[in-house]
């Protein structure tokens, strides 16, 4: 190579692999950051389910506004950083107001007195905020809680092509690094997105209702999974469209 080829090598990377690269590190984090914030709601919900399970006690204390204030506490716990209310995104507002439409909309079932068991669950959670955040974003970013097909209890839940792919080729393979997310961008229905994935493992606490013996109903009435600690038992999702 003579100095000019090596010179237009070098412009090429700059102008054109450069930003990309940059681009998908900036994506990388929001990914990041969007999926412990909808992590951090969903704990507020896991970590308080006795006290909404509980028959005698009605108002459990979990307004809109107290699951997003905890949700924030859960935040920079996990992370380590503290998301300033009055600066957030708009994509980690639409998380935060997803997370407050939910509990406003759920504060009669969770506040009734008299029931105990009252199908109020982390997953559900999830899944009512996930749907409201889409709606939020209009159609330029969208999460979902998922998991490995043969595990999946909720059809509206089930991996699409992609997820299904890196979830039974990467996340389920020995030696694949534990907690890793992945990306890629790509292509969905046709349109370029930054696609994200994050694998979430069986703790302790899920395995009431996915452990075993596979097939014996759990508190839901649902069949569990047999499922074994540690193991992989989901993924958050999230696409982001150019
Ligand atoms: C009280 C029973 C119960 C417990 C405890 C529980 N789950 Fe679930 N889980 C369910 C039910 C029921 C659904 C279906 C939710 C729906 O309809 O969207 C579900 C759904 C899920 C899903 C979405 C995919 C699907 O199957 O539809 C994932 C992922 C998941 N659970 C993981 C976990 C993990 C991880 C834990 C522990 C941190 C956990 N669950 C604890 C009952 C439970």
């Amino acid at each position: 190579m003579n100095i000019k080829n090596i010179m237009s090598f070098l412009l090429c990377i700059t102008l054109f692999v450069l930003p990309e690269l940059t681009l998908a590190t900036e994506k990388d984090g929001i990914s990041q950051e969007l999926t412990t914030l909808f992590r951090a709601a969903r704990k507020v919900i896991s970590v308080n389910q006795g006290h909404i399970n509980k028959v005698d006690l009605g108002d459990k204390g979990l307004s809109a506004q107290a699951v997003s204030e905890k949700t924030l506490v859960n935040y920079s716990k996990t992370s380590g950083k503290k998301l300033d209310a009055n600066s957030l995104t708009p994509a980690q507002k639409a998380m935060l107001a997803a997370v407050q439409d939910v509990m406003s909309e759920n504060q009669d079932l969770i506040n009734e007195k008299g029931v105990g068991f009252k199908g109020f669950l982390p997953a559900i959670f999830a899944r009512q905020v996930a749907n409201k955040f889409n709606i939020k974003m209009s159609g330029k970013m969208k999460i979902k809680l998922t998991a490995p097909k043969s595990y999946v209890r909720n059809r509206a839940n089930r991996p699409d092509k992609w997820e299904n792919n890196i979830i039974e080729t990467m996340f389920k393979k020995s030696d694949y690094k534990k907690g890793q997310s992945f990306s890629e961008s790509t292509q969905v229905k046709g349109k370029n997105a930054y696609r994200f994935i994050l694998p979430e493992y069986y703790g302790p606490s899920c395995l009431n209702c996915h452990g075993t013996p596979k097939g014996e109903r759990d508190i839901t009435g649902g069949k569990k999974e047999g499922g074994v600690l540690n193991e992989l038992g989901g993924a958050i999702s999230l696409i982001i469209f150019d």
